[in-house]
């Protein structure tokens, strides 16, 4: 453990290391629960970094990109920052607001990834591991119930990078964890994940209205840029007439996962990076996966290696529950309530083809 920088309000914040097999590592800092490094070597077993981030807190505090965070308590959005539960309406943070319609979104102002998380180093199954836990008080951006948050990344010698989370809460409260990480596969750093190819196990995915929230319906992928069943580029059709990617500019959407549910994590994604030959699946629990281009960066970032981070030079696959279930009653519940355990796995595995 070594210092990762002072938050604005002095908080000591820090950065852990997990070592993985040859040429792989992993960076953890307790300011987010956030992953802000991952080496992982390509074909000719040279190692790069592949997620993008800051070298200090410094970058991340003030930023809302979210890179490589754990975000919460809802990951994703909530139509208009509200929701009612148990006949009591809660009002949340408006924190974002596409095409002029305010929502809220990952958690708030001040979300799980503005919070110094506790950590401690530990080793699960044989395996190098940091748990973090984060105590959400009652009321916290609105929302009800003290909530404890547990984080454990844990690292395989099969590049495997696993995240488990785990919370319980004293009053029912809606809650969707996600890890935030942008990735690019030639390295972070580099201008473009458009040559990336993505396979993806949907049939369907949640388009969105105006506002950047599910419309309720799960839309087949058939005869769709949205169709990645097969391998496809993620260039190839992110510029099509479309009307769901104009509305976010690219990729943005939820993708329904199949079967669910599932108590093991199962693959939900696949993407290979030709001139490097990495290739990146995604496991997960969750019944979906947000699938987002990085369409909102802008390059005015400039990250870890003193390159500037512009659209589309990151992918993230987020595994979640469906963004703003909270008001779509046939959407999987992702209410927790006193005496249920909330769990959830996601596994990263970087390999090479
Ligand atoms: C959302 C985007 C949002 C981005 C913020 C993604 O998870 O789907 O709409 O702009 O996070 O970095």
């Amino acid at each position: 453990m070594i210092p990762f920088g002072t938050t604005r309000d002095g908080e000591e914040t820090h950065r852990f290391t997990l070592q993985g097999g040859p040429g792989s590592r992993v960076e953890l800092s307790d300011y987010g629960a956030t992953l802000v490094r991952w080496f992982a070597p390509d074909r000719r077993g040279r190692s790069e970094d592949v997620v993008l981030g800051f070298d200090s807190v410094a970058g991340y505090v003030g930023h809302h990109s979210y890179f490589g965070a754990t975000v919460g308590r809802y990951g994703n959005r909530i139509a208009q920052g509200r929701f009612s539960l148990d006949g009591k309406v809660h009002v949340l943070a408006a924190n974002n607001q596409p095409g002029g319609i305010p929502c809220h979104l990952h958690g708030g102002r001040s979300g799980f990834d503005k919070r110094l998380w506790a950590a401690d180093e530990q080793t699960v199954d044989g395996r190098p591991a940091v748990r973090f836990r984060l105590r959400s008080p009652e009321g916290d951006e609105g929302y009800p119930g003290t909530l404890d948050v547990d984080v454990t990344y844990s690292i395989g010698n099969d590049g495997a990078l696993r995240i488990d989370y785990e919370a319980t809460t004293d009053r029912a409260t809606p809650i969707n964890l996600t890890n935030h990480s942008y990735f690019n596969l030639v390295g972070e750093g580099h201008e473009s994940v458009l040559g990336h190819i993505v396979t993806i196990q949907a049939s369907r995915y949640l388009p969105v209205s105006a506002g950047m929230i599910p419309t309720g319906k799960l839309a087949p992928v058939d005869d769709t840029p949205f169709d990645f069943r097969a391998p496809a580029r993620i260039g190839d059709r992110i510029e099509h007439r479309n009307e769901q990617l104009r509305l976010s500019e690219g990729y943005d959407h939820t993708f329904v996962l199949e079967p669910r549910p599932t108590s093991e994590p199962t693959l939900a994604a696949t993407v290979y990076e030709p001139i490097s030959g990495r290739l990146l699946e995604v496991f997960t629990t969750e019944p979906g996966v947000q699938f987002y281009t990085g369409n909102f960066l802008d390059g005015t970032s400039v990250g870890k290696s003193g390159r500037p981070y512009p659209r589309r030079s990151g992918f993230c696959l987020e595994t979640q529950h469906f963004p703003d279930s909270p008001h779509q009653p046939a959407f999987p519940s992702t209410i927790l309530r006193p005496g249920m355990m909330f769990r959830s796995t996601t596994i990263y595995r970087l390999g090479i083809r």
